[in-house]
């Protein structure tokens, strides 16, 4: 996820470009620049950091005159986060000038033939490659700037929200967008073009969104013009009066970030399996593991290191890899491992799970286990972070900036890449025939719209949480797979409404827990229906007699918890491994209503912060 602006009117482009990078900041971070054209030549400043190390840099750089630009905040997706991958690109030319927020998958294969006709590249990003492409068509096809886009973008795959625009023509951006979102403002002989409405609702409340596959050629004195990518036809915009407030605008009209992330879980799991999860050709792609194939499958056993909602991650790939894969695996505390002169090898494994890839504890395991000679695979969110550059290899799960220090599509996200992972080795290590591999890659394709289908729950989990607001203690309760789902479920309750809750394996409860049981205690049962579904009935009728308050989370269509509980929220069927994938998504929800009505801030928790790079 990054966060694009553009201007061309009659205005000063710079300040607006600048302030409207600062409103997307919450897209993504590691990077920032600014194109400028001043009526002669483009002034164009770049640097790593936030948007006002780019800010400091261009005013004391560059001369910030002209009525054109781009701008760009990052969030690296190829390359590293430096001066050289940040965007705005220029063409060989220099000529075009682009943005873009989105992944080209194909990208590799582009380059290779532009390389070949005599190209040079200076960045590692994909996005060089399409500016290159464009001005590679508009050459040989002798076609204009958005002729040469369209025809572009009709070769690549993947996603995107672009802008461009060509220095012989500076009259004109041409916009396009497939995944990623690009809104248009439209002022009085102006334009704005971003990510979200931020950067230009003070200037005008006049805005279109592009749909996906559409192209958009903005000229001053023009109207605007829209086509299909695919087949040119011919779109009639569709301008519409905006009435939101900047805040609503970066969250995406959510109250919460909290909130936007849960529901932007569906595309971030498709963002982390997009161009690694072929089902069609039945492979997985993943150049990490590609590369490092031997080292997991001769492994002793793989050392799973993190901490809170990354540990639950690895506490269900532990289930996933041995289930899956039959590959030993041990889960740890990052905390404690790096303290407590654990035995390790060159033949062990180890995986390192973080979100910020900042966290000290598993930086310092992940030192450790490479001082003892274990291959070391990284699974983070956050590009270039320490922890991705400190691995021997890793796989980034792409779920773009999370900013609730509550983890929700940071957890679910971490689970698909690791399942990825697991699949593939299934299939390496001849575990997997060819047809249960196809029917998972099938299955893990499907996950997305069953994510959807469970946040449809919302509106009663609403009403679940009112019921149980008040309560001081919860208890969490799950079998197999969704034991760390409980897990998860209690720490994403205790840290944002300051209730006491407790996961438990769901048979323990008879050794210790079920004393805590009575009429006041609401207990979650994750009861789906694959995975040891019998035994956890018996346990929800242990509590029922101990007039517990039961709220399940069923398979769609379930009788017999339905009759026990005091509610139930279904979930769609599914793989049991992949079960985890939904039956998180009830207890993130459930968990955000009962804070939000206690009054807490549910995006900053007291005493929390999002990276612990502290021990
Ligand atoms: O960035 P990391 O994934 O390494 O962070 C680890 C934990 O601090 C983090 O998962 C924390 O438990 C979450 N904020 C909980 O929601």
């Amino acid at each position: 996820m990054c966060g694009i602006v553009g201007y061309i009117g009659h205005r000063d482009a710079y300040p607006i470009i600048i302030k409207g990078l600062q409103r997307l900041e919450y897209r993504g971070y590691d990077s920032a620049g600014v194109a400028i054209y001043d009526g002669d030549s483009i002034n164009l400043s770049k640097t790593k950091g936030k948007v006002e190390d780019l800010k400091k840099k261009s005013e004391a750089t560059m001369s910030l005159d002209g009525k054109l630009g781009l701008g760009h905040t990052r969030w690296a997706t190829h390359g590293v986060p430096n001066d050289a991958n940040s965007h705005p690109h220029y063409s060989n030319s220099g000529d075009l000038v682009i943005i873009h927020n989105g992944i080209i998958e194909n990208y590799d294969a582009i380059k290779k033939e532009l390389i070949n006709r005599g190209y040079v590249f200076h960045s590692d990003t994909d996005t060089e490659v399409l500016v290159n492409l464009i001005e590679e068509v508009k050459k040989k096809e002798n076609v204009k700037l958005g002729k040469a886009v369209q025809i572009a973008l009709n070769q690549v795959v993947g996603a995107y929200a672009i802008a461009v625009f060509d220095v012989n023509k500076p009259d004109e951006i041409v916009v396009a967008k497939l995944g990623s979102p690009l809104a248009i403002g439209i002022g009085e002989d102006e334009f704005f073009i971003a990510s979200d409405a931020s950067p230009f609702i003070e200037f005008t409340n006049n805005a279109m969104y592009l749909d996906d596959e559409e192209l958009a050629i903005i000229r001053l004195g023009k109207e605007i013009k829209l086509r299909k990518i695919k087949d040119d036809s011919v779109v009639y915009p569709s301008i519409q009066e905006l009435q939101l407030n900047i805040e609503e605008i970066e969250k995406g009209g959510y109250d919460h970030f909290m909130m936007k992330e849960i529901y932007e879980q569906p595309r971030a799991i498709l963002d982390t399996y997009r161009g690694r999860l072929l089902a069609d050709q039945g492979i997985i792609k993943m150049a990490g593991i590609d590369e490092n194939i031997e080292k997991f499958t001769n492994a002793n056993r793989i050392i799973i290191v993190a901490c809170g909602t990354s540990w639950h991650a690895g506490l269900v790939a532990e289930y996933i890899f041995e289930d899956l894969a039959r590959i030993p695996v041990e889960v740890e505390y990052a905390s404690e491992f790096r303290y407590r002169n654990p035995v390790i090898t060159d033949k062990d494994v180890l995986i390192a799970i973080s979100q910020s890839g900042e966290t000290a504890d598993t930086l310092a395991a992940i030192k450790l286990a490479k001082e003892k000679g274990a291959f070391v695979f990284g699974v983070c969110n956050v590009v270039g972070s320490t922890i991705s550059r400190e691995t021997h290899a890793g796989a980034y799960t792409h779920a773009g900036p999370e900013i609730g220090v509550a983890s929700t599509k940071a957890f679910t996200t971490q689970i698909t890449v690791l399942t990825l992972i697991a699949l593939k080795l299934a299939k390496e290590k001849g575990v997997f025939s060819q047809t249960q591999y196809h029917e998972y890659l099938t299955e893990l394709e499907n996950i997305p719209s069953k994510v959807e289908k469970s946040l449809l729950s919302n509106v009663l989990i609403e009403t679940i949480a009112e019921v149980y607001k008040d309560s001081t203690n919860c208890l969490y309760l799950g079998r197999g797979y969704n034991f760390p789902v409980a897990l998860e479920g209690a720490l994403k309750l205790k840290e944002i409404s300051y209730i006491h809750a407790e996961g438990y394996p769901a048979a323990e409860m008879k050794h210790g827990p079920i004393a805590l049981i009575d009429e006041q205690m609401p207990v979650f049962v994750i009861a789906t229906k694959k995975g040891h579904y019998e035994k956890v009935v018996s346990n929800i009728q242990e509590i029922k007699s101990r007039k517990g308050k039961i709220i399940a989370i069923v398979t769609e269509g379930d009788v017999a918890v339905k009759e026990l509980a005091d509610h139930v929220i279904e979930i769609p069927e599914t793989f049991e491994s992949l079960t985890p994938l939904l039956s998180t998504i009830p207890l993130q929800l459930l968990s955000y209503h009962i804070a939000l009505m206690r009054g807490c801030n549910v995006d900053q928790p007291r005493n929390l912060a999002k990276s612990v790079t502290v021990e």
